[in-house]
C-alpha cells in the first residue's frame, strides 16, 4: 500500500503541481461468496472487501471547480466541472460516479463548500463486477466526510452511494456492493439482511483453501445489462404474490410458502426470477451456517447451487461465465465455484483447495481460451478492510 500511496501521490503532482494538503485515501472493491439477486428483494448476501481497490488523492480547493484525473483513463486528462454544474445523468463517463456522489450529499442536507481536486486509481478490473463503481462512490463519500467533517457512518456512505447511483446514474443497483465495501473487515465476510441491514461478519476460514477469482473478460455496464429489467420482473412476481399473501419482500418467502403462493404470478418467466430470489435466499442462510459449523464442503455445494439458479432460473450467466464454472466443476480440489455480482460478464468466485489452485488456472484458463477465443485472468484473492487514509 505504501508504495501504492507513493505512486498516486507522485501522479498527482504532475497532473496538478503539487501535492501540498493532498491526502491520499483506499476504498476496496468487493467479491461476494453467495446471495446473489437477492439484495433488492429483501434477502441476505454475503459478500467481502477485498484488498484490491481504488486509490485516490484528494485536496480543497479555493474555488468552486471540480478537477478529475484518473490513471485508468489517462488519455481523457482533467475533466474540470464545477460544483453547480452536478445533474444527474446515464452512463456519463466515469466522472459521474464522484459527481453522483457529491451530489447525494447535497441532497442528504449536507452541502460542499469547496470544490475539489481528485485523482483516482484503481486496480480493480473495470467492469469486472467487483464493484469497481461502488468503491470510486465510497472512497468519495469517504474523502467529502474527512474534507468537510460532515457528520456521517460508514453505514451511510454505503447508502449515500447507492443513493447516487441509483439516482445520479440511472442503475437501480440494490445496497450489496457499497454495503461490503463500506463495512468491510479484513479475514471476514459480511453476512447481511438486507430487508433490515442488521449484518454481522463472519470469519472465512478456508483452512487449506483459497479464494480464486476468474474475469471473464466479457465488459458488463450494468446500465445496459438486463439488471433493471430482472428487478421489474421480480417486482412484478412480488406485486402479484401480495394479492395472496402479506409480504413486504421476496425475502420474507420460505421455500415452501413460495410454492404455496407461486402460481399467483401469472408470467413463466417471472416465477423462474422469483424462484431464485426465494432459493437463493434460504441457500444463502443455509451457507453461512454451514460456514459456522467448519463444514466448507457444504457451503462450495450450495456455491455450485447458486450458479445452477443464476444460470436457469435467473439467466444473467451466459456462456463465458458458464464456461469457467462449469470447467472449475471438473477439477478436484475445487470446493465450489459460481458466477459472482450482476452476470452478464464480469467474474466467477471459487474455493479451491492450495495444491489444486495452479490446475484450476491451467485448465480452466485454457478451456475458457479454447471456447471464447480470448483469455480469462485469474487472481487469487485477500479479504481486506474498508476505506481508509493512508
Ligand atoms: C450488482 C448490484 C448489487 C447486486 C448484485 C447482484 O452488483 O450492484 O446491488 O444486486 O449486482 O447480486
Amino acid at each position: 500500500m505504501e508504495q501504492m500511496k507513493q505512486m498516486v501521490l507522485k501522479k498527482f503532482e504532475e497532473v496538478f503541481g503539487d501535492s501540498e494538503g493532498a491526502k491520499v485515501y483506499f476504498a476496496p472493491g468487493r467479491v461476494n461468496m453467495i446471495g446473489e439477486h437477492t439484495d433488492y428483494n429483501g434477502g441476505h448476501v454475503f459478500p467481502c472487501a477485498l484488498t484490491i481497490g481504488t486509490y485516490a488523492v484528494a485536496r480543497k480547493r479555493a474555488d468552486r471547480k471540480l478537477a478529475f484525473f484518473s490513471m485508468n483513463f489517462e488519455g481523457l486528462g482533467v475533466l474540470e466541472s464545477s460544483i453547480d454544474e452536478l445533474t444527474p445523468q446515464k452512463e456519463a463517463g466515469w466522472t459521474n460516479y464522484p459527481k453522483g456522489v457529491m451530489w447525494a450529499f447535497g441532497e442528504k442536507g449536507f452541502t460542499l463548500p469547496c470544490g475539489i481536486d481528485l485523482l483516482l486509481y484503481g486496480n480493480i478490473p473495470n467492469g469486472s463486477g467487483l464493484s469497481s463503481s461502488a468503491s470510486v462512490e465510497v472512497v468519495t463519500g469517504f474523502i467529502l466526510r474527512d474534507l468537510f467533517g460532515f457528520d456521517v457512518t460508514n453505514q451511510d456512505l454505503a447508502l449515500i452511494g447507492q443513493y447516487s447511483e441509483n439516482n445520479f446514474n440511472g442503475v437501480n443497483c440494490g445496497i450489496m456492493d457499497q454495503f461490503a465495501i463500506a463495512m468491510g473487515k479484513a479475514g471476514h465476510a459480511i453476512f447481511l439482511d438486507t430487508a433490515d441491514l442488521s449484518f454481522t461478519y463472519a470469519p472465512i476460514a478456508l483452512r487449506d483453501a483459497k479464494i480464486v477469482i476468474a474475469c471473464s473478460n466479457k465488459k458488463r455496464g450494468l446500465g445496459d445489462s438486463k439488471y433493471n429489467e430482472r428487478r421489474s420482473q421480480c417486482e412484478a412476481a412480488l406485486a402479484e404474490i401480495q394479492k395472496v399473501k402479506a409480504i413486504k419482500a421476496l425475502g420474507d418467502l420460505t421455500e415452501e410458502e413460495f410454492e404455496q403462493v407461486k402460481t399467483a404470478i401469472t408470467d413463466p418467466v417471472c416465477v423462474r426470477r422469483a424462484k431464485h430470489a426465494v432459493y437463493e435466499n434460504a441457500r444463502t442462510i443455509k451457507a453461512v451456517e454451514a460456514l459456522e459449523a467448519g463444514d466448507v464442503e457444504l457451503f462450495g455445494q450450495l456455491m455450485n447451487a447458486s450458479h445452477t439458479s443464476l444460470r436457469d432460473d435467473y439467466e444473467v450467466t451466459g456462456i463465458e461465465l458458464d464456461t469457467l464454472v462449469e470447467e472449475a466443476w471438473k477439477i478436484e480440489g475445487v470446493i465450489g465455484s459460481r458466477m459472482t455480482g450482476a452476470g452478464f460478464g464480469g467474474c466467477t468466485v471459487s474455493i479451491v483447495k492450495n495444491e489444486a489452485i495452479e490446475k484450476f488456472v491451467e485448465c480452466v484458463g485454457s478451456a475458457y481460451e479454447q471456447k471464447i477465443g480470448y483469455a480469462a485472468d485469474f487472481y487469487v484473492v485477500e479479504i481486506g478492510d474498508g476505506p481508509c487514509v493512508l
